[in-house]
């Protein structure tokens, strides 16, 4: 039986870090034993709201240091194929043929439209903003994805992806799978400052690739619990991000210890710098093994290079294929 195909991705936008990897990257590294996985980095979507050169420069960093992350976290390049969305013309192509397809009110009533553009101080999107689903799908249907693994934020996006999909296939001739989303039980993790997310912006995060010194001082002044003044004082557990992240990074064999000391902090009986000590060592035992495989990748940067051309290549063959075929539907394949 062939395997159902996923397409999932990110914008690279830098570092990744804890709250990526308990959000979607632990689930990609599961997934991509059951299915084909094409992961998209998409970088032509941070152009939507970042068109400067300022920015464009530093593009290439941003994708590498990403792509460094997924393997890093155990993307297995053998199973899931990470492609570069800018080097794929037939995205483009697509995406305009898509947007014949979609009216200017449809995509104004996109709930995210509105929120990037107060995020980014906008009062007009550009065109190219406005087309962001539109663009979406075409990452989406160019590969001819069954799923799409997504945040709840997306949901709106893969629903234009299968408006789009469903118009095409009773316009023309049915090319296109209508891909389902697939939105699991998507933890998010509180920041470092107690806030309820963790997010670069926020300056409140810890790198899947920060070293042992940095994760030790960033968790020596995390938010605890603002109750609590005194190591006797009984304290709370829930919601408070050491314990959060106790839960979410200690292993197995944790977790007899992380019982005793939610246990002794509800009764005053344990230090706010003790547990955090013991959180330092919790999180380098989670990130070692990530930091062995980044270093081995950062030592071999031909290898990623040769990794993400593949890749590339591949998901650039499918495009192709697709587009032929969408040409042939609409019977606009002049040339046979
Ligand atoms: N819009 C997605 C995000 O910001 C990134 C993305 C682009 C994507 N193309 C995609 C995700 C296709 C899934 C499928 O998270």
């Amino acid at each position: 039986m062939t395997k159902k195909r996923i397409l999932t991705g990110d914008r690279p936008t830098g570092k990744l870090h804890l709250g990526h990897f308990v959000g979607s990257l632990s689930n990609r590294v599961k997934l991509q034993d059951e299915y084909e996985v094409f992961l998209i980095v998409a970088d032509l979507h941070t152009l939507t709201t970042k068109p400067d050169k300022e920015y464009t420069t530093k593009l290439k960093e941003n994708v590498y240091s990403q792509v460094l992350d997924y393997l890093a976290v155990g993307i297995d390049p053998q199973k899931s194929t990470i492609y570069i969305q800018s080097q794929i013309p037939e995205v483009g192509e697509l995406a305009v043929i898509f947007g014949m397809l979609t009216t200017v009110p449809r995509l104004e009533r996109v709930p995210t439209l509105k929120d990037v553009m107060k995020d980014a101080h906008l009062t007009i999107p550009s065109f190219g903003l406005l087309g962001y689903p539109v663009l979406q799908a075409a990452d989406i249907l160019m590969v001819r994805a069954n799923l799409v693994p997504v945040g709840k934020d997306q949901l709106s996006h893969i629903e234009v992806t299968r408006e789009v999909a469903r118009d095409f296939n009773h316009t023309y001739e049915a090319v296109f799978p209508e891909p389902e989303s697939l939105v699991g039980e998507v933890p998010t993790l509180p920041g470092t400052d107690g806030k309820a997310k963790m997010s670069k912006s926020a300056g409140n995060v810890i790198n899947l690739s920060d070293s042992s010194e940095e994760v030790e001082k960033k968790v020596m002044s995390m938010y605890t619990d603002p109750t609590r003044i005194h190591p006797t004082d009984p304290g709370h557990v829930e919601g408070n991000p050491v314990f959060v992240y106790l839960d979410a990074f200690g292993s197995d064999s944790d977790h007899e210890q992380i019982t005793k000391y939610k246990e002794l902090y509800r009764t005053g009986q344990v230090g706010d710098i003790e547990v955090k000590k013991y959180l330092v060592k919790i999180l380098n035992n989670f990130l070692d093994p990530i930091r062995k495989r980044r270093f081995e990748y950062e030592k071999n940067p031909e290898l990623v290079e040769k990794i993400l051309k593949a890749g590339t290549k591949k998901a650039r063959s499918e495009a192709q294929k697709t587009l032929e075929e969408v040409k042939k539907a609409m019977k606009i394949n002049y040339f046979g």
